[in-house]
């Protein structure tokens, strides 16, 4: 196990930098990321982390295939993480039982303690201001309608996915960014590949999603 660098650190943050000004509409939210990376700490003994039979299934292909600068960032420090499957509070609900076994995340600058998990994973980089992570969303995954107060990015690296935001149904394939805003309903269905994603929460580091029923 190797230990969390600075340099990681640097990288995202002149990542987080140039995407703020490749597009005007991430300005504002990679600013707040950008700033909040300057007051980040890496873990000095960060203990190993779990996987998860998604992570063991579909991680290896899925890194293979990671495009761009995202792709390089989450080889760069995937050996540190822990993966972590969330809502185990909707557990026995038959659509969340079958995204719960296709789908894991994994913190990369977090809360001490995970809130999603209870705990289950921790973050190789402490910040209480953002959330930074990976998502691997196993093929034919249907991850239903959800909220979270958090303003969310992410930039997909691998897999070809449909997307809903909104009302509004699409298809993203890697080198996607896609940005919700706070409250923006969303929904993602994969199709025949794995998906593998870098995200950050902007603001309210420690939100909870909730499943949006009908
Ligand atoms: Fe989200």
């Amino acid at each position: 196990m190797t230990a969390p660098t600075t340099r990681f650190l640097d990288d995202l943050r002149a990542f987080a930098d140039a995407e703020g000004v490749r597009d005007a509409k991430l300005a504002r939210p990679m600013g707040l990321l950008s700033d909040a990376l300057g007051r980040v700490v890496p873990v000095a003994d960060h203990p190993d982390q779990p996987s998860q039979p998604v992570v063991d299934t579909n991680l290896a292909a899925a890194l293979d295939a990671a495009v761009g600068t995202p792709g390089d960032l989450i080889r760069a420090v995937v050996d540190l993480v822990g993966w972590a499957i969330p809502y185990p509070e909707y557990a026995g609900e038959p659509d969340m039982d079958a995204m719960r076994a296709n789908y894991a995340y994994a913190p990369i600058i977090g809360a001490a303690e995970d809130a999603i998990s209870a705990g289950a994973v921790s973050a190789p980089y402490l910040s209480d201001e953002v959330f930074v992570g990976l998502v691997l969303q196993g093929p034919g995954c249907d991850y239903p309608s959800h909220v979270h107060k958090s303003e969310e990015v992410f930039w997909v690296t691998a897999g070809t996915a449909d997307w809903q935001k909104g009302d509004e149904w699409r298809v993203d394939e890697p080198g996607a960014v896609i940005h919700h805003p706070s409250g923006t309903r969303h929904a993602t269905v994969t199709r025949d590949e794995p998906l593998l994603m870098l995200f950050a929460w902007v603001s309210d580091a420690d939100s909870i999603p909730v499943i949006v029923r009908h």
